[in-house]
This record gives structure tokens, C-alpha cells and sequence, in this order.
């Protein structure tokens, strides 16, 4: 798939932009990336900061025919592994995935996703993959700071190539070349999933992968259910992205991140 890269420094929400460019008949493929998002949204109505210059917010326009409703919902686990391939490549840093889409190093959050879809006027199911990675930020606000990190904050803990790039790239035109490189790497481990998932409509070959680095795995868990709060162990996700848990008095059942969301008992992770 050819992907169509735009930037703007300073938009509402990229998400909210391309579901515009929707309207208007945009093509599969089309990125919108920027600099700045004034009203950049997070995952169950949450705000999602994107400070100038800071971090990355970047959204994917796709029309997956292919697949059903259910099963867009297998991009977000996607994108996730794409961020991880990207952080890694580009910095030799190693990350997690905490249920369902969060991507984390050392155990803090530095990347979100929000996927969102909508109807075009003739019908055609269009999906937009939101990614939104904490890049330089040096601190954050009060009520994140126990749970969220950034590249350039890890780098300095790891040292090693990652520091070496982020150190001496600080320059708001290097910032932006860093950031683009990030962009394009993503993007393209993104697609490369994609085009396997759009034959197979199942996660069964990013799975292994996946759980590999699924923080939650084989540990006690919280799920938030709107019916109740209980434990389990986590033991990995299925092939359709729900996470596979084990309860107390031995039942195993997978749960869906449409309907409950997990944390561990004593926190984030
Ligand atoms: C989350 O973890 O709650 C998801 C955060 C998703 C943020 C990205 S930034 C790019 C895109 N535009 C938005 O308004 N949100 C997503």
C-alpha cells in the first residue's frame, strides 16, 4: 500500500482531521502527522497530551473491505507491535505491551492508540489508527508522571545508542527529522502486518510476538468489568486479541477490551 504523509504543526486531533478527510473522499493510506494537537484524544474519553514539538501524533486512514466490524479491532494490537518494531529498531530499546494497546518501556507508558471508524456516504467501512508516542518530553503533569514516560527520559536511563541520538538532536529541525524517521518506520511495520492480517483475519501471526511482550502475561491482574472488579492471571491473547485469563477457582475465559479493561493489583502494570 503507498502511504500519502501530511504534517501539520498544529491541528485539533489528527484522528478528528482525517475523519474529516473521510467526508471529503480522502484515499487509503493518507497519514496526517502533527506537531501539536490542541485537542488530542485518548482512549474511553481521556484527553491526550501533545505538547509542542514533544511528542508524535500521527493517524492512518484504511478502508480494511475485508474485514468486519469485530474484527477491525484487530488493527489496535497491529498498530501496537508497529510502535515496537519502530522504538526498536530506531533506538535498540526495549519494549512491552500492557493489555490492550498501551506501549511501554521500563514498565511506563510512551505510546497510546485510539482507533476509530466511521461510515462514508456510500457505506465503505474507514478506519483511523491514531498512534500518539511521548518523544522528549522531560516531565508530566502530576497525574501521569507515575505511569508515563518518554523516549528521550528512558534513553537517559539506558544510555547507549538511544541516548546518543535524542542528547544531541535537539534542534526543533532535528526534532522534526527524528520524529519523521519514527513516523515512517511505524507506518511501514504497520503496513507489512496489515497486508498478512487482511489474508488471514486472525492475529494467530503476530501472536507469539505479541504475548512475548504482553507485561501482563502470567501475572495477577484487576479486570474492570462493568459488572464488578475481580482477579485473575493473565495468560496471553487469542487470535482475535482478547486476553485469555485464568480464574481463581480455575476457569478459563478470554475477555474483550470493547468491555472491560485489566491493570495489575497493585497499579498500572
Ligand atoms: C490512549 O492511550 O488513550 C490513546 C491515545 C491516542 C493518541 C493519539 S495521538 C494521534 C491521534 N489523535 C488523537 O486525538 N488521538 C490519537
Amino acid at each position: 500500500m503507498e502511504l500519502y504523509y501530511n504534517y501539520f504543526d498544529e491541528v485539533d486531533s489528527t484522528n478528528t482531521r482525517l475523519k474529516e478527510a473521510v467526508k471529503k473522499g480522502a484515499l487509503e493510506g493518507t497519514v496526517y502527522s502533527a506537531g501539536r494537537q490542541t485537542d488530542g484524544r485518548g482512549r474511553s474519553g481521556h484527553v491526550w497530551e501533545s505538547p509542542e514539538d514533544e511528542s508524535i501524533s500521527t493517524s492512518l486512514l484504511l478502508y480494511p473491505d475485508e474485514l468486519s466490524a469485530e474484527e477491525t479491532a484487530l488493527l489496535t494490537p497491529l498498530a501496537a507491535l508497529a510502535v515496537c518494531d519502530a522504538i526498536e529498531d530506531l533506538y535498540g530499546m526495549p519494549t512491552q505491551i500492557k493489555w490492550v494497546n498501551d506501549v511501554l518501556v521500563n514498565e511506563k507508558k510512551v505510546s497510546g492508540i485510539l482507533t476509530e471508524q466511521l461510515l462514508t456516504e456510500d457505506g465503505r467501512r474507514a478506519v483511523i489508527v491514531g498512534i500518539g508516542i511521548n518523544v522528549f518530553q522531560k516531565d508530566f503533569p502530576t497525574e501521569i508522571e507515575a505511569i508515563a514516560t518518554s523516549i528521550a527520559l528512558e534513553a537517559e536511563k539506558i544510555g547507549a545508542l538511544a541516548g546518543e541520538r535524542l542528547k544531541t538532536k535537539l534542534k526543533k529541525e532535528e526534532r522534526r527529522k527524528e520524529q519523521e524517521e519514527l513516523i515512517k518506520g511505524l507506518w511501514k511495520s504497520f503496513i507489512r502486518y496489515y497486508e498478512i492480517l487482511m489474508g488471514k483475519r486472525t492475529l494467530g501471526f503476530i501472536r507469539g510476538k505479541y504475548n512475548a511482550k504482553l507485561i501482563n502475561r502470567g501475572k495477577r491482574c484487576m479486570v474492570m468489568d462493568p459488572n464488578g472488579t475481580y482477579q485473575c492471571e493473565a495468560l496471553g491473547i487469542d487470535g482475535m486479541g482478547r486476553l485469555c485469563i485464568r480464574m481463581d477457582d480455575g476457569e478459563e475465559k478470554a475477555i474483550d477490551s470493547g468491555e472491560v479493561s485489566v491493570r495489575g493489583i497493585y497499579g498500572y502494570v
